[in-house]
């Protein structure tokens, strides 16, 4: 055998150190032959046609020829830090996930992205922000693939392909490239209602972030936790920023966008480089586990409601640093491969239907971007814990594994025999019973109620907050093309509040209708407005 390149610490070694770190004192093709010249083809005389058996040329160009990989489908745009998570201990009480064991120190890796936009396009514009978070510990990995607003645009994940192709640029002339003021993104929102919700947070403040490092975030969904004797909790994640929820206003958002179309990527990487570490609490709304899966009247397996604060606090369970930046943009942030199935002992999930979607389409969609079924393989996404998963072969399958056997059990390796305890420590799905019932298309009544939500939202907002959705209303509808559109955008705000409807029908220079519903009664929620908000609270 040759030299042994790769230590017990899983560190290149030698001779391929120096490949990874592509430097030294002479050029090799990539089969290590070396080179005199990296300038020049070979041609038939200074000034002769270039020769086909030039390797080197055909080599170089090959593989650059080959150096993109297709964007991901959604959150193209991004950018990450390595950090670590301390957790307090404060959520052992229900859940056995190690990782949230008192003073349990886990490495992690968050990428923050744009939804709709290009992976060239730029930050500051209106769209909801992804935060999302691998956490390495110490039972595998667990993904927290979470946004900036705490609801979604649809509730059920078979609309999924449907609303991101109307948030997408259109399909004839690929305008505009990110989420603002288009006609198939206000017509999909104005037909389905559902999104009613989620549309309103991105016409706040919410929408264009003033820094990642002063977002909230937020799981969305309702998880389930479980503790070490099998009780469970249901549960909702937030992240708390330590700077503060602060946004751009859209004049600077514009500007910006024109100036420093970098500029998010560039005032995260700036800060952790200059040792301002941004910082973020990990929080926890608890609820009991009951058959209905409901909160003082909100269903918690609709993914359009959140819970107020004021009627089930945030705790805070541990924290979050970022200190370190990515060294290669393309090998981390671009090959990190998140999926919301991702989970350990302790964290499970509930059968929110959109949630359902979502467990199958991240890996599905990793096979195409990341070429096969291997990129848990890559450095980026591999696990701190061990791994002995029998999966083998494959594109781009860069282990060598050894055994003939991979299957448990077997006699031939003496690999993994069934040995009593030796599955303490196992992912065990919650024994959840499942309601009987018929197969149908359809969604509960409880999903029904598109407007109560928003309106709280709406009302818990402070004057000036009011005053920029407004705006921002006015400004997306008034560039939709179709005045069917505007309309119907302007009879969804009739059913959120009528001061609201009346203003951005003024600024549109349209009617104002009457809502087709009577506005519910709802209590504000004053730790929804994200002004003056800190955290801890003062
Ligand atoms: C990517 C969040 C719903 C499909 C992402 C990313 C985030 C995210 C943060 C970017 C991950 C990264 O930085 O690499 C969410 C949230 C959702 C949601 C919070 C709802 C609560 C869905 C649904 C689907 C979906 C319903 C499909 C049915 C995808 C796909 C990607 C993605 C295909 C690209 C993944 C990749 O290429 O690696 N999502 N998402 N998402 N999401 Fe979602």
């Amino acid at each position: 055998s040759g030299p042994a390149t790769v230590s017990p610490t899983g560190q290149p070694t030698g001779a391929e150190q120096a490949r990874v770190a592509q430097s030294g004192n002479y050029l090799t093709t990539a089969q290590g032959v070396r080179l005199y010249d990296t300038d020049h083809s070979l041609k038939a005389g200074p000034r002769g046609p270039v020769l086909l058996q030039d390797h080197h040329l055909r080599e170089k160009v090959m593989h650059f020829d080959h150096e993109r990989i297709p964007e991901r489908v959604v959150h193209a745009r991004g950018a990450a830090a390595h950090g670590v998570f301390r957790s307090y201990g404060t959520a052992a009480s229900v859940t056995k996930a190690a990782f949230l064991a008192e003073d349990e120190e886990t490495p992690v890796f968050v990428r923050f992205s744009t939804v709709l936009g290009s992976r060239g396009s730029a930050d500051a514009v209106r769209d909801t922000r992804g935060f999302a978070t691998k956490f390495y510990t110490s039972e595998g990995v667990f993904d927290l693939v979470g946004n900036n607003i705490p609801v979604f645009f649809i509730q059920d994940a078979i609309k999924f392909p449907d609303v991101i192709h109307a948030g997408k640029p259109h399909p004839d002339r690929e305008i505009p490239q990110a989420q603002s003021a288009h006609d198939t993104f206000w017509d999909f929102v104005t037909l389905h209602t559902e999104a009613t919700h989620h549309t309103l947070w991105t016409m706040s403040g919410r929408g264009i972030p003033r820094s990642y490092r002063m977002m909230e975030g937020f799981g969305v969904h309702t998880f389930r936790l479980v503790d070490a004797e099998g009780a469970t909790t249901l549960v909702k994640f937030h992240w708390k920023p330590r700077l503060g929820v602060h946004s751009l206003v859209w004049e600077e958002a514009q500007i910006i966008n024109g100036v420093d179309p970098d500029f998010h990527r560039r005032d995260l990487a700036d800060a952790i480089e200059a040792g301002a570490y941004p910082q973020w609490e990990l929080g926890i709304q608890t609820f009991p586990d009951t058959p209905e899966q409901t909160f003082e009247g909100i269903d918690l397996l609709d993914p359009t409601n959140i819970v107020p604060e004021e009627l089930a606090p945030v705790q805070p369970v541990g924290l979050l640093t970022l200190n370190r930046n990515p060294s290669n943009y393309f090998a981390e942030t671009e090959q990190v491969a998140f999926h919301a199935g991702h989970l350990v002992p302790g964290v499970d999930i509930t059968d929110d239907p959109l949630l359902a979607g979502r467990l199958f389409s991240y890996l599905d969609t990793q096979i195409t971007r990341l070429g096969g079924p291997n990129f848990p393989q890559l450095p980026i996404n591999r696990p701190h814990a061990p791994v002995n998963d029998m999966l083998r072969d494959g594109m781009h399958q860069t282990a060598v594994h050894r055994g003939v056997a991979p299957y448990r059990p077997n006699s031939l390796d003496g690999g993994c025999p069934f040995v009593a305890g030796a599955d303490a420590g196992a992912y065990v799905e919650t024994p959840v019973r499942v309601p009987e019932a018929a197969k149908v298309r359809e969604a509960p009544e409880s999903f029904a109620d598109h407007f109560s939500q928003p309106r709280r939202f709406w009302l818990s907002m402070t004057r000036v907050e009011r005053e920029h959705i407004i705006g921002a209303y006015t400004f997306e509808l008034g560039k939709c093309y179709e005045q069917a559109v505007r309309e119907r955008g302007l009879r969804v705000l009739a059913n959120i509040d009528a001061e609201l409807c009346a203003a951005v029908a003024e600024g549109l220079g349209l009617p104002a209708p009457r809502p087709t519903e009577p506005l519910a009664e709802v209590t504000p929620s004053p730790a929804l407005s994200q002004l003056g908000r800190s955290w801890p609270a003062d």
